[in-house]
């Protein structure tokens, strides 16, 4: 007799490290859920792919071999909650390595709208698709799609485009690639200070980017946010079990000289349950060029964007700020996860 499925709710209150055993087969990662599932070696492994991608894209015929990796290979991109850099970047690396493409955006214009589940929705893209990537609103449900899709027998990989306020793990990848290549020569990611500023109690990307990088215990961690919208608690205590050094603070001027990577973010008001948004002063948290200028020379700036007026554009031109650059490196890291997810990455060394 088969054990009954748990509930959503029982599901998740499993912890992290024991949902995450599920996420793994055949030496490599099948699910892609929470950012603990990337070790320090996996992540290295991952770089050094999409550096070999982005290389391999600039050489004659290198575009045509890339699309010939995965060709046999089909994706659906199920994005139930606005995107364009995500959505536009996981298709971008797609057709990157071969992967024929659906979408659906729009719920209405599926059979939800005639009243299917999500879940039947669901398994429905498991028969047509090698892979589901997915953004939804509800913390944890790409999570509990995976556990249902397992227990149907007829499985396919679901990568978690974000996952409501919860987590963001490819943006985690892609932050960390950024950092890993801008460091690359002052000794990596290690003894650095880092500041995330903004909205961190709602923002997925903070939140998946310091459970990553707190695997790094060298390092040091400022959080300059209004008070209403400083780290969850949960944070701080993952932060604190580690012994990780981090330091809460309201003020951005007084942090900036000190920083070797400054991460910005925009007021997440798609969250806010009664105006809580309208009550802070955000912009004590956005950056002009007279702020930058206070910054070391050799510092980074981060966004994970969209931005609002967190970083003023004329800030865009200053060697600090990359962005721009973390936007194009999210194409080639996701790349290099739907090679490394479908066991393809070797077949890079055949160019
Ligand atoms: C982020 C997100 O969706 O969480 N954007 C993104 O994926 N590039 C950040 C945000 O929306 O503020």
């Amino acid at each position: 007799m088969t054990a009954p499925l748990l509930s959503f709710e029982d599901y998740l209150r499993q912890p992290p490290e024991a949902r995450m055993t599920h996420y793994v087969r055949k030496g490599r990662l099948y699910h892609v859920m929470l950012p603990q599932q990337f070790e320090e070696p996996l992540m290295e492994e991952l770089f050094d792919t999409a550096d070999l991608i982005k290389e391999i894209t600039r050489k004659p015929n290198g575009s045509g071999f890339l699309k010939s990796v995965l060709r046999h290979k089909k994706a659906m991109l199920y994005f139930t909650q606005p995107s364009t850099r995500t959505f536009l970047s996981f298709l971008a690396a797609c057709q990157l390595v071969g992967i024929d493409t659906a979408e659906v955006r729009d719920p209405s214009l599926s059979s939800e709208y005639k009243g299917e589940s999500q879940e039947d929705g669901v398994r429905v893209f498991s028969s047509y698709f090698d892979c589901i990537v997915m953004r939804d609103p509800k913390p944890g449900f790409c999570e509990y799609m995976a556990y249902l899709l397992d227990a149907t027998g007829r499985s396919v990989p679901i990568l978690n485009g974000g996952s409501g306020k919860d987590q963001h793990p490819t943006q985690a990848l892609l932050d960390l690639y950024t950092m890993h290549r801008s460091f690359f020569n002052r000794g990596g990611l290690r003894k650095k200070r880092y500041a995330f500023v903004g909205d961190l109690l709602r923002g997925r990307a903070v939140r998946s980017s310091v459970y990553l990088l707190s695997q790094f215990q060298d390092l040091e961690f400022h959080f300059v946010a209004p008070a209403a919208f400083q780290i969850a608690p949960d944070l701080e205590d993952h932060l604190k079990t580690l012994g990780i050094s981090y330091q809460l603070s309201e003020d951005l001027e007084s942090v900036l000289p000190e920083m070797d990577c400054v991460y910005m973010t925009r007021l997440q008001d798609e969250y806010d349950l009664s105006g809580e948004s309208q009550l802070v002063d955000y912009s004590r948290y956005s950056l002009d060029l007279e702020k930058v200028q206070k910054m070391k020379q050799d510092s980074i700036i981060l966004h994970p964007l969209p931005r609002r007026d967190e970083i003023h554009p004329e800030v865009d031109a200053d060697p600090r700020a990359v962005y721009w650059r973390q936007l194009r490196n999210g194409m080639y890291l996701r790349a290099a996860l739907l090679l490394h997810v479908f066991g393809a990455a070797h077949r890079l060394q055949e160019y």
